[in-house]
């Protein structure tokens, strides 16, 4: 007999009850985590109607998944169904598009580029280093929003758009807030009740974001200038037959991109400023490494290459808290991943919340301890025991823009300030699409004693 083989896994039921078909993302890292620690490497089961699940923890098997071709698996169910904000963007378009679409954004994220954008990174967070008072109560999670968002819109569109990054913020978090109903197992049919609140409210404010970058792409497209920004290269790209985009595709690129190159960088900020405030020897050795490279003046961008342990503190805190915490694949042609064979319709799901912490790879898993990253301990891991970024043809476009600009928002600040954590109590997860802290952050800004009077 030529039966199948799969390795062990969870009941349906407690699969079913894991995976919350409610929408809600919250016991779905237990659930996860539970598979690894109880089945190892892989897992894999049954759901309703039929379709067979897959659970990675194991570098070799995770590379095999994100380096298979876009013709044989597409995006998950979560990525799935942002396209209903996202439409045909980088993120969430399946291949052939999604190949040749990468061809035209990518020369916005070359080295030199990112190099040039370095500079708007350093002035955004000046401006908040400018805004902040000794002594007073911020909420970290919130202001590392803002900066990114900011950031985000200079980068994406140069223009001065203050009062169009608070819109466009507003809108997205609405669309957010609406994700936990649009993954319940409903999700799809309550796309097709227009009365339904979860619909209007979705509907709003994705009308509201076209607004906003529609008129902003009529308005360039109508004074022809070059910027150099991102929204430029979208608007003079050509495919291979000398047609530029439409813009309905460079609506959905631009939003792609200020949603992915926003949101992720703000979690990672937040979850850095958490980490530091309670492991003082991790912020003495950064504030050290601050005091060797800058002295008393912000950072400029040549500055970057050398922040390593900057980058490190960055590294560690995407290590423990990754922004992007899970990633999904849909099987549409049988494909082999190790000695195992997937069929169509298979579901595959690796968690970087999982594997990044898996104790086989890592020495003391649960600690914050940025100095692994420099003192050869990692050196030896397995490539993707450790992949905030994804891999493969879907490897994250922004990855260099996002180092470089979390290491310098965490120059910039942390030389001039000290986030002091006012509750030290664990905080809670907020699974959505992103990995988000499930209370507000409240610190206390204390001026750098080194650093009082300097500028
Ligand atoms: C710490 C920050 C970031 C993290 C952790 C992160 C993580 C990821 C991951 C894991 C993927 C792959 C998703 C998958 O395979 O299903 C991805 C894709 C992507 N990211 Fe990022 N990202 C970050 C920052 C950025 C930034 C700054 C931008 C843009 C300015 C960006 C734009 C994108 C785009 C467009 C894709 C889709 C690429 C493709 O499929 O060709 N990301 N990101």
């Amino acid at each position: 007999m030529n039966a199948r083989r799969y390795p062990p896994g969870p009941s349906m039921l407690a699969a079913f009850g894991g995976l919350s078909p409610s929408g809600d993302l919250h016991r779905v890292p237990g659930f996860l985590a539970k598979l690894s620690r109880d089945y190892g490497p892989v897992a894999s089961w049954w759901m309703p109607p039929g379709r067979r699940f897959w659970f990675l923890d194991d570098p070799a098997l995770i590379e095999a998944m994100l380096t298979a071709s876009g013709f044989d698996v597409i995006k998950g169910r979560g990525l799935q169904r942002m396209r209903r904000l996202l439409g045909e963007g980088l993120l969430t378009s399946d291949e052939p598009l999604h190949l040749q679409q990468r061809r035209l954004v990518q020369p916005a994220f070359h080295r030199e580029r990112v190099a040039g954008y370095a500079a708007t990174m350093i002035a955004a967070a000046r401006a908040v280093a400018d805004g902040l008072t000794d002594g007073e109560t911020i909420a970290v999670d919130a202001l590392m929003n803002r900066l990114a968002l900011r950031i985000a819109a200079a980068t994406l569109f140069s223009a001065d758009v203050d009062d169009d990054a608070d819109t466009i913020g507003a809108a997205l978090t609405e669309t957010m807030a609406v994700f936990p109903a649009s993954m319940s197992a409903f999700g799809e049919l309550i796309d097709h009740l227009p009365f339904h609140p979860t619909t209007r409210r979705f509907t709003a404010a994705r009308a509201q974001l076209d607004r906003v970058i529609f008129r902003l792409i009529e308005e360039r497209r109508h004074d022809g200038v070059d910027r150099g920004d991102l929204l430029s290269i979208l608007l003079t790209s050509h495919d291979g037959d000398g047609a530029p985009m439409p813009d309905a595709l460079v609506r959905d690129e631009a939003l792609t991109l200020l949603l992915a190159g926003h949101e992720t960088t703000a979690n990672t900020l937040t979850w850095t400023w958490d980490a530091l405030a309670r492991t003082p020897a991790a912020e003495d050795r950064l504030h050290a490494e601050l005091d060797a490279v800058l002295g008393d003046r912000d950072p400029v961008p040549d500055d970057y290459p050398r922040l390593r342990f900057a980058r490190d503190v960055i590294a560690e805190a995407m290590r423990l808290r990754p922004p992007a915490w899970v990633l999904g694949r849909r099987v549409i042609r049988p494909i082999r991943l190790g000695t195992w064979q997937l069929e169509a319709g298979s579901v595959i799901i690796a968690s970087q919340l999982v594997t990044h912490r898996n104790p086989h790879y890592w020495t003391e898993p649960e600690a914050f301890r940025p100095e692994r990253w420099s003192n050869g301990e990692t050196e030896t891991l397995p490539k993707f025991a450790y992949f905030p970024f994804g891999g493969g043809n879907r490897i994250c476009i922004g990855e260099n823009f996002a180092w470089t600009e979390a290491v310098l928002l965490l120059a910039t600040l942390a030389r001039r300030v000290r986030f002091r954590g006012t509750d030290l109590s664990p905080v809670p997860l907020d699974p959505l699409v992103t990995l988000r802290p499930g209370r507000p952050i409240l610190m206390h800004v204390e001026p750098r004693r080194s650093l009082v009077g300097a500028q």
